[in-house]
């Protein structure tokens, strides 16, 4: 298509403009571990004073590590206050911690110079460089080049037993994150594995704001372990966020039998030439629409461009009011939905207590012997209450209730009994039980008539946006439900079937290449995140997977497999060796090939969701 790189040229400026707007702190990227250059674009020397305030409260994560594990040893490496931490960590002050727990470190930030800083006093041991105290001591709190800068004492020159004073990596929110409700930043090492979906998901904080908060992009998300990564924090982080994630123990009564299914199937069949003559047409046509508004209004004030291109404003949340107030019409028309007090929810809980946590900011409770999921978020929660309330289909997790306290959202969902897929089909698990192959059938096709439903029979139509193994939550039958709705959003604008954004959020591994790359929306974005999904239930490896060091996309590892010569005797190595065999082997060979029309790279010719479902229902009956 000869249009396609000016699209992409389009969607290149408005990006790159856009971070000008949203950077709020520069991420340092890999540049920590190149102690000789003192390379002043990234924050590698520190994050610049540009918050509302010179002084302010701030968080950092520390790892317990022999010899700092315990309350006193941690607190005087970090400079923070013993009673403080031991309150924030919930232990005592002549607490130790195991190896590896993450502890929450509260430090006063302040202006030094034109850098925020928290110092620490040091003293060099033996055998120290300043990358060993960075990194390793500091675990990427402080940088080898803030070190050297700051000290003014060359690299060759670190004696043993000098004092020196470590400037800790942190910073206060600016006037804009103050403005959307920003109290603290916490500064946050990456580990390896972690995305930034993940560490703001632990902090109950959305993507796009952690993004925007390390001055990084929809389409540039990569971070590296041992740098700092700020979360944009509303209220203090608490020990229930750095417990690290264990599977759910197992609850005792049963939940209640699932509901009836679905309503009767009136699908309607789009030939693939009027679907791909649609996007032509509908890609030409938001090309022009860039086009003239660039051309209309070549310099446009700074804060209006994310407004007029994007066809989504960034989340933010709704005032108090305007949530209270929601939370009214929501009760008055909705039928099932139960609006709960917070007193209600903190029985449930045990007043949220860690005996009842699950992952992130995901508890479990028990309301009238019933269990239920109960999921505290803040942001701008009622696009996904709107459609959850409207929304009853098995395959779909159900919105039992609400409640609103203190701006903070606890959306009450019904209770998955098994947890989410991810929790079962990777196989590089020691000691877990093995879905068997109809098992594994019977849970792609509950995903599919889920999405099918979603795409066709909801009203607008929904593209869910986020299909991933932990977005699949397992009841007690092994059935599958799709869950977290946060992304998903209506296809119906003024384009008809499509729509454009410049707000790319997703999980890597699982984003359809015309979403990474151009911000193209549609039903398809969710089939390609299928096919995906149904690779790894099938192969029992994970959407990205490590090959020869190198991080290699599951669909690309499997199509590379298919060009060579004898694939299909290939596959058989390609399928979960947990399954030993005791699967048919023609009909894995058809899911695979679903699988890989489910990816191909021109959404036009993926297969619906509708057609999906029919081939899985078919597959499962033979
Ligand atoms: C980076 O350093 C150079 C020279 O050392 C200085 O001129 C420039 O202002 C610095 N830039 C920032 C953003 O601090
Ligand atoms: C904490 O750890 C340090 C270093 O290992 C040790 O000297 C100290 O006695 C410990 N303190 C407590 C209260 O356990
Ligand atoms: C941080 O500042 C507060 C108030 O100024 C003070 O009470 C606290 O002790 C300080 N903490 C540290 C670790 O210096
Ligand atoms: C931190 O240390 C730097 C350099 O040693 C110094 O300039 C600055 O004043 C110190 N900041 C505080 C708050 O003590
Ligand atoms: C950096 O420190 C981490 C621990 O914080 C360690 O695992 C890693 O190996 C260190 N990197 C290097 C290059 O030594
Ligand atoms: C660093 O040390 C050198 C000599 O050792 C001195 O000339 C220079 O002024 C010092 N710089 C700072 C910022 O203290
Ligand atoms: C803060 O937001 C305003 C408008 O909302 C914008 O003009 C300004 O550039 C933003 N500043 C930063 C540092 O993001
Ligand atoms: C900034 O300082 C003011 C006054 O000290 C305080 O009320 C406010 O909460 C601070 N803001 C932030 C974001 O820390």
């Amino acid at each position: 298509m000869g249009f396609q790189p000016l699209i992409s040229l389009c969607i290149f400026t408005l990006i790159s403009s856009s971070t000008l707007i949203l950077a709020q702190q520069p991420y340092e990227r890999k540049a920590s571990t190149d102690c000789g250059t003192a390379d002043n674009s990234t924050s590698v020397l520190g994050y610049t004073c540009n918050g509302l305030n010179r002084t302010c409260q701030a968080y950092l994560i520390f790892r317990s590590r022999p010899p700092y594990n315990n309350v006193s040893s941690i607190s005087s490496l970090l400079a923070s206050d013993t009673s403080q931490l031991s309150q924030i960590n919930s232990v005592s002050e002549d607490a130790t911690f195991d190896t590896n727990k993450m502890v929450i470190v509260p430090v006063n930030c302040s202006c030094s110079g034109e850098y925020y800083q928290a110092n620490s006093s040091y003293v060099v041991l033996l055998g120290d460089t300043f990358f060993r105290i960075a990194n390793n001591t500091y675990q990427g709190l402080s940088t080898c080049q803030a070190l050297q800068t700051q000290t003014n004492i060359s690299a060759t020159n670190l004696q043993s037993g000098t004092s020196i004073t470590v400037p800790l990596r942190c910073a206060c929110p600016t006037k804009n994150q103050s403005d959307e409700g920003v109290k603290y930043l916490l500064s946050y090492t990456v580990q390896s594995g972690e995305d930034v979906s993940t560490i703001s998901e632990r902090f109950g904080v959305d993507t796009g704001n952690t993004l925007a908060a390390n001055g990084l992009s929809e389409s540039d998300f990569n971070i590296y372990p041992f740098t700092t990564l700020l979360v944009p924090l509303k209220n203090p982080p608490s020990a229930s966020q750095t417990l690290t994630p264990s599977p759910p123990p197992p609850p005792s009564p049963p939940p209640p039998p699932p509901s009836g299914k679905g309503s009767k199937k009136t699908w309607v069949y789009v030939a693939v030439g009027v679907a791909a003559s649609l996007f032509v047409l509908i890609t030409v046509l938001a090309v022009v629409y860039y086009v003239v508004l660039r051309r209309r209004s070549p310099r446009r004030p700074i804060d209006s461009v994310i407004v007029i291109d994007s066809f989504e404003k960034p989340l933010k949340s709704k005032s108090e009011e305007e949530s209270e107030e929601f939370l009214k019409s929501i009760s008055e028309i909705a039928q099932s939905l139960k609006v709960y007090k917070y007193g209600e929810l903190q029985s449930a809980t045990e007043n949220f207590n860690s005996n009842c946590w699950i992952k992130g900011s995901v508890y479990r409770g028990t309301i009238n012997g019933d269990l239920a999921a109960i999921k505290k978020m803040n942001g701008d929660v009622s696009k996904e209450i709107s459609l959850l309330n409207k929304i009853n289909h098995f395959n779909l997790i159900r919105l039992s209730g609400v409640c609103f306290s203190e701006g903070n959202w606890y959306l009450v969902y019904e209770y998955a009994m098994n947890g989410p897929l991810c929790d079962w089909i990777y196989s590089n698990k020691s000691g877990q039980k093995v879905l068997s192959w109809t098992q594994r059938v019977r849970i792609a096709l509950d995903v599919a008539t889920g999405l099918n439903y979603l795409h066709s029979f909801t009203s607008p139509p929904h593209v869910h946006k986020d299909i991933r193994s932990s977005n699949v939550l397992l009841d007690s039958d092994f059935r599958a439900k799709i869950a977290n709705f946060g992304l998903a959003r209506s296809t119906q604008g003024e384009e008809g079937e499509f729509a454009l954004t410049r707000h790319i959020v997703g999980t890597k591994g699982y984003m359809a290449p015309e979403y990474l790359e151009n911000g193209l929306i549609s039903p398809k974005l969710d089939v390609y995140a299928f096919g995906v999904l149904m690779l790894e239930i099938i192969t029992g490896k994970e959407a990205i997977v490590l090959c020869g060091g190198e991080d290699v996309l599951l669909p690309d590892a499997l199509l590379a497999m298919l060009d060579e010569d004898n694939a299909e005797e290939k596959l058989k190595g390609f399928v979960d060796p947990s399954l030993q065999a005791n699967y048919p082997f023609d009909l894995a060979l058809l899911m695979v090939r679903l699988a890989q029309n489910c990816i191909r790279k021109n959404p036009a010719s993926r297969p619906g969701m509708d057609e999906i479902e029919q081939s899985l229902s078919k597959i499962l009956a033979t």
